[in-house]
This record gives C-alpha cells, sequence and structure tokens, in this order.
C-alpha cells in the first residue's frame, strides 16, 4: 500500500509566508547597503569552492542562508511523497540533506519502519543531523542515518555500497540546481539508475546550475522517465523533477 496524504496533511509541515518574506528583505537591505550575505558565491560555483563556501559558514548562517530551501522543502516534500512511496518499510535517501532540514520533513510523515539515510558534503551539517532527534506526525521516533559524502560519488551507508535496486525514493532538494555541475548530475543520474527500484522514483530539483531540461535529458539517459514535478508555489526557481526508474517491475 502506498502513502497517501490528504491536503490538509500535506500543509502541516509548511513554513509561513512571513518567514521567507522576512529572509528575503533582510538579505536585500544587506546587499542593498553593499555588503555580502554569509554563503553568498557559492551557486553554481566550482566544486572546491562549494565546500569550502559550506565548511566555512557557521550554523547559525547556514540557518539564515538555507530557510528559503526550508521554505520550499517543506511544500515540495510532500507532494513527491504522496502515491509515491509504499506505508511501510520505505527506503528513502536526502541527497544533499544539510543539518537534516530536509531529512526532518521526511520524517514527519515517515513510518518507524522506514530506512532513511541522509547523506552531505559538509562534516560539521552532518554532526548537527546526527545529533538531532526525529519524530513523525504521531509522535513516534524515526532513526535517519547520516553519510558524509559527495552524492556525485557512489553512495556507500556504514562502509557498504547502497545495495542495487533497493531504493523507493531518492530526493534531492537545494543541491543538484545550485552546486552540482551538469558532469557531476551525470554521475549521480547513473548511481542512482543503479540504486533506485525500477518502477521507484527519483525527485531532484533544477535550477542555474542544471536547468530542468539538462535534468530531464541526464536522467532520461541515465534510465528515467519524468512523471511529475513539484512547485512551491506558481512562480518556482527551483522545481523538484520526479523521475521513475524504468525497467520492469519485479
Ligand atoms: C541549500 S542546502 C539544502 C539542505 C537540505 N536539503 C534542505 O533542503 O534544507 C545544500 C546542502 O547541499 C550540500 N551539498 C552541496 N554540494 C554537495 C555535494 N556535491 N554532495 C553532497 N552534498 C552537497 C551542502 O553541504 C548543503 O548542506
Amino acid at each position: 500500500m502506498m502513502l497517501t496524504l490528504t491536503a490538509a496533511q500535506c500543509r502541516e509541515v509548511r513554513m509561513p509566508w512571513s518567514a521567507l518574506i522576512a529572509n528575503k528583505a533582510e538579505e536585500f537591505w544587506v546587499k542593498a547597503r553593499g555588503r555580502r550575505i554569509k554563503g553568498q558565491g557559492m551557486i553554481g560555483a566550482p566544486a572546491a569552492r562549494v565546500r569550502e563556501g559550506f565548511d566555512s559558514l557557521r550554523w547559525e548562517d547556514f540557518g539564515h542562508y538555507n530557510l528559503p530551501q526550508a521554505w520550499v522543502e517543506r511544500r515540495q516534500i510532500p507532494v513527491v511523497l504522496n502515491g509515491r512511496v509504499p506505508v511501510v518499510g520505505a527506503v528513502v535517501l536526502d541527497l544533499g540533506c544539510g543539518p537534516g532540514t530536509s531529512t526532518e520533513v521526511l520524517c514527519h510523515y515517515a513510518d518507524p519502519s522506514w530506512s532513511i539515510t541522509g547523506f552531505d558534503l559538509t562534516p560539521h551539517l552532518i554532526e548537527v543531523a546526527r545529533s538531532r532527534v526525529f519524530r513523525n506526525r504521531e509522535g513516534r521516533p524515526i532513526s535517519p542515518r547520516f553519510e558524509c559524502q559527495d552524492i556525485s560519488e557512489p553512495l556507500v551507508v556504514g562502509g557498504v555500497a547502497v545495495a542495487g535496486g533497493s531504493v523507493d525514493l531518492a530526493i534531492s532538494g537545494g543541491v543538484v540546481g545550485l552546486y552540482l555541475s551538469p558532469g557531476q548530475a551525470q554521475r549521480l543520474a547513473a548511481e542512482l539508475a543503479r540504486v533506485v527500484k525500477p518502477g521507484a522514483f527519483a525527485a531532484i530539483d533544477a535550477g542555474p546550475s542544471v536547468s530542468v531540461e539538462r535534468l530531464r535529458a541526464i536522467m532520461e539517459g541515465a534510465g528515467f522517465e519524468q512523471v511529475g514535478i513539484a512547485k512551491s508555489f506558481v512562480i518556482e526557481p527551483r522545481p523538484k523533477l520526479v523521475f521513475e526508474r524504468r525497467g520492469p517491475v519485479h
């Protein structure tokens, strides 16, 4: 049986517009005074600059920098999950999970039988994620694992490669379209083609670094078919494209 969510359940995790507007207004005033916001300059930058940027972004500054992404995720993730993951025993990968900001939304809708693994490049963010307590919407504890690694490299959990054809949903928000090059996205797509079950899903964000058209071409080339799109609002600079893994379903 697949997880189905009502419109009201999808809205449970939303952040208010006022939080997004306040964040953007603050950013505007910082830039209007000729100053830079903390973390500025990483979008579309080479991998080494992205790594260095997130390494040096202090925890409290990450919260401010990431708020627009957290706002988007809390609208997109329920849409992606709805009808696409088993109620029991789902295997879910959160690719570029930060300090667990997107993972906590996945956990909200999870059953304790799910296996959720968050991957992120940045050691201090993974440390924060590992220290956190996650609960689902019924208040039951959910225990995701966290791995510190580049998602454009083969995915490894507990020192073991993620098993081929084992994943029900691989989801990535605010990472591929912002910080990965098309070459890195292509390597990720090849790995997702290996680990995602035939008939199961990958939901990946497009953006300035990897456009919607580019991402679609990369994923189709790897054996996926686009079956949906998740937007946080009508105007959406970083939509998640939802892909189904082609191939015989066992
Ligand atoms: C904007 S945050 C998004 C965090 C989370 N997914 C969310 O939606 O709140 C981007 C995250 O991607 C991570 N990241 C960037 N490039 C990466 C890569 N190549 N491999 C793994 N993580 C990466 C950063 O460390 C950072 O935590």
